[in-house]
Order: structure tokens, then C-alpha cells, then sequence
């Protein structure tokens, strides 16, 4: 990943984004984004709370190029998605609101996998520390098909952070996942995670809780100086 000359003050930048989905042969066009400016400051957690069908997927899969947005312009981390779509992909993680699970791969399999697609070098890979911090070590050989729910979507949150992004998506964070333990918060493994990198990470785990606990929830954090 090429990174911008300076650190961005924008985590992420949307502009004018809109998105019109297509009308089929039995639905109407369906427009979700009607022309949203929204800037996330470096450094931040952000919430993003709306009701069923107010869009906030719609905008997360935009950032991540999951959807083709209709019009606007989104900065990752400084780059733009249209003109430097590998460098923005790479600068986010994101966890979907539906699980997407590699059934016949194990968690190790599956990290080391993603890794590998993200042009992770093996000895840059962290697969055992990521599976403790989700708390999946003793499920490392299981196939994913043999795992509950919850610590389906705690692999996809692992996932989302094998290459080390600087901006961490999550749509609907809690869904499935218990909350007993603030230490196994993504906000909090991701910041240990981090800080390998970034010895003065920010305390994000307080802020995160409060938030987490609302429904419809979507959360990016982006944290203290890369
Ligand atoms: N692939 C699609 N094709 C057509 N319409 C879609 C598609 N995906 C979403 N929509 C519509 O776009 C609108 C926004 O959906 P979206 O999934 O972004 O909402 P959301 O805020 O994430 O809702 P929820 O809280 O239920 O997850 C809804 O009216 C939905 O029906
Ligand atoms: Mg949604």
C-alpha cells in the first residue's frame, strides 16, 4: 500500500455520494444514499444509527467497494476509491452485517488465506495472536461450518484485520456476538493489535461500549496517530 505523504485528517470523506439501486423485472428503482456528506476524523469512533432500510449498509459497502455507488466521491485514509481503488481497499477493514464464512476452511485457513489475498508476507502474518484475541484459539483446526454464530462473526472481525488496516468498518457489530468482556471488543483488539505498530493508542473501549449496545449500530474507528 502506498501511503499518502502526511498522516489525513479525514479517516474517511464522502461527498455527494448517492446510490440508486436498478429496477428489476418486479421492483421499482430504489434509491438509499440521496446525496450524503459525511467526513470521519482520524482518530475517531464513529456510531452510525438509522433505522431498518436507512442506507447505512449501503454507505459501508460503498466505502468498501462492495456497492458501485451512483455519484459522489469517497476518500479512504486521503485515497480515493475511484483513482486509487487498491491503496483505499487496502487501507479498510470491514466486518459485513451478514456472515460470510469459508465452510471448509479452518480459522487458521481462513486467516492465512485473507492475508494472502491483502499481499501479507508469512512472516508479517499475526494468525495466532488474531485467533487469541477473538478468542478462537482452541476452534484454530475446527472447519468454520462446526462454529456457533457468534464465533463465526468473531473470525470475520479477525479477518477484517489480517492486514493491518488503518480504518476498521463494522456493520451491526453486536449482532450474535456476547459482550460480556470488554477486553474482546474489536475496538479493543484491534488497538492491541495496532500498537505494535503505534506505541500511544487512544482509550477506545470506554467510548465503544455505550455504543455497542444500541441496535442498528454501525461503527468505524480509526485510531490514534498511524
Ligand atoms: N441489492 C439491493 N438491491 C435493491 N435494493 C436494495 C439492495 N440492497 C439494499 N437495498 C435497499 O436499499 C435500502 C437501504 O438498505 P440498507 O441495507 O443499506 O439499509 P440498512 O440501514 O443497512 O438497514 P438494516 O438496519 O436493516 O441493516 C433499503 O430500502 C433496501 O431495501
Ligand atoms: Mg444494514
Amino acid at each position: 500500500m502506498s501511503l499518502p505523504a502526511s498522516l489525513p485528517d479525514w479517516a474517511i470523506e464522502a461527498e455527494g455520494l448517492y446510490k440508486t439501486y436498478a429496477a428489476t423485472k418486479t421492483t421499482p428503482a430504489k434509491t438509499a444514499l440521496n446525496g450524503i456528506d459525511l467526513k470521519i476524523p482520524r482518530g475517531s469512533i464513529f456510531g452510525l444509527l438509522g433505522p431498518n432500510g436507512a442506507g447505512k449498509s449501503t454507505y459501508i459497502n460503498t466505502l468498501s467497494g462492495l456497492v458501485r455507488k451512483s455519484a459522489g466521491t469517497v476518500k479512504i485514509w486521503g485515497m480515493d476509491i475511484d483513482s486509487h481503488p487498491r491503496d483505499a481497499r487496502a487501507a479498510i477493514g470491514v466486518v459485513a452485517q451478514e456472515i460470510v464464512a469459508d465452510v471448509f476452511f479452518t480459522p487458521r485457513e481462513s486467516l492465512e488465506t485473507q492475508a494472502g489475498l491483502f499481499g501479507v508476507p508469512p512472516h508479517e502474518r499475526r494468525t495466532a495472536e488474531l485467533l487469541a484475541a477473538v478468542g478462537l484459539t482452541e476452534q484454530a483446526e475446527a472447519y468454520v461450518r462446526q462454529l456457533s454464530g457468534g464465533m463465526k462473526r468473531r473470525l470475520m472481525v479477525a479477518k477484517a484485520m489480517t492486514h493491518n488496516p488503518p480504518v476498521l468498518i463494522l456493520d451491526e457489530p453486536t449482532a450474535g456476538v456476547d459482550v460480556a468482556s470488554p477486553s474482546s471488543s474489536p475496538p479493543t483488539i484491534w488497538r492491541r493489535r495496532r500498537s505494535s505498530a503505534t506505541p500511544s493508542p487512544s482509550s477506545t473501549a470506554a467510548r465503544w461500549w455505550p455504543a455497542s449496545r444500541r441496535r442498528n449500530c454501525c461503527a468505524g474507528w480509526t485510531p490514534a496517530p498511524w
